[in-house]
């Protein structure tokens, strides 16, 4: 009796140690585990837009209103984009701002993104070495943080898109400001290409390279660079404006 149970315990044990062998194909932990890809979408908010809701003119809409500002003088190479990711602040889309914690909802004192737009000091003052943003880009970003800093989302074409009577002043000229010129001014523009006014805007206008650019053509480097396509009705305009051959109205 004695024996036999001793057998079935060393039975028991070597299937025991056997069915253990055959575990050791579970998966290994990799000593190296590669940092996720950047996030460069800056898309947070649109999968759940509700299609074609209009704009309420009271609120403040973050990936087409603020964001653009964001790309285009702060979340930029060797600054806050998700690669340099300077002070561990990354401005590239909601998400990022958010887990950067620049942001305090309802609150500018707390929130360090209002705070350094207005700083005296031109040490601490951002943009770093750059023109400060305008009056009216810092009242919307605090105007934005006083409205619980979230993400909501609005259809700017949702009563259709009018290429009608397009004018440089009232519709080009706004989504070059606020999307384009922080990276195409000052001293050494991006690529060369000075967009702070109309000449500038003109000339890639009339050279072909602002529609190939928007329209992310081939044999041109997409642009706003890191950012959101242009909405369709926005390139419509555009396609427009050069077509009537870029008049400064
Ligand atoms: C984050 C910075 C940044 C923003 C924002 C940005 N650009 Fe650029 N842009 C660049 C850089 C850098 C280059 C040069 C790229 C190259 O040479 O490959 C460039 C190049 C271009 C070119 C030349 C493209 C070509 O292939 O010849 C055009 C036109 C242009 N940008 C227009 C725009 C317009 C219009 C916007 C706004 C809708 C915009 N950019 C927003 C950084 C930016």
């Amino acid at each position: 009796m004695r024996t036999s149970l001793t057998f079935l315990v060393v039975i028991y044990v070597a299937l025991q140690l056997f069915f253990s062998m055959g575990c050791k194909h579970d998966p290994l932990i990799d000593p190296y585990q590669p940092p996720p890809p950047p996030d460069t979408t800056g898309i947070d908010s649109t999968d759940t837009i509700p299609p074609g809701m209009p704009c309420d003119p009271g609120k403040v809409y973050f990936d087409l209103q603020v964001l653009p500002i964001l790309n285009s003088n702060c979340a930029i190479s060797g600054c806050h984009d998700p690669i340099t990711a300077e002070g561990e602040v990354v401005l590239s889309s909601f998400r990022t701002l958010v887990s950067s914690g620049v942001a305090t909802p309802f609150n500018l004192d707390e929130s360090k993104l209002y705070k350094v737009l207005i700083d005296n000091d031109p040490e601490d003052r951002m943009p770093l070495d750059r023109p400060p943003l305008s009056q009216d880009q810092i009242q919307l970003i605090a105007a934005w943080i006083l409205q619980g800093a979230d993400s909501l989302w609005c259809d700017p074409n949702a009563s259709g898109c009018d290429t009608a009577n397009v004018s440089f002043t009232q519709d080009i000229w706004p989504v070059i400001n606020a999307t384009c010129k922080g990276c195409h001014s000052g001293a050494t523009p991006s690529g060369g290409i000075d967009l702070s006014d109309y000449t500038g805007v003109n000339t890639v206008a009339l050279n072909g390279k602002l529609l190939g650019a928007i329209n992310w053509e081939q044999g041109f480097t997409p642009m706003p660079q890191g950012g959101n396509k242009l909405s369709d009705c926005t390139i419509a305009k555009v396609k427009k404006w050069v077509e009537d051959g870029a008049p400064d109205n």
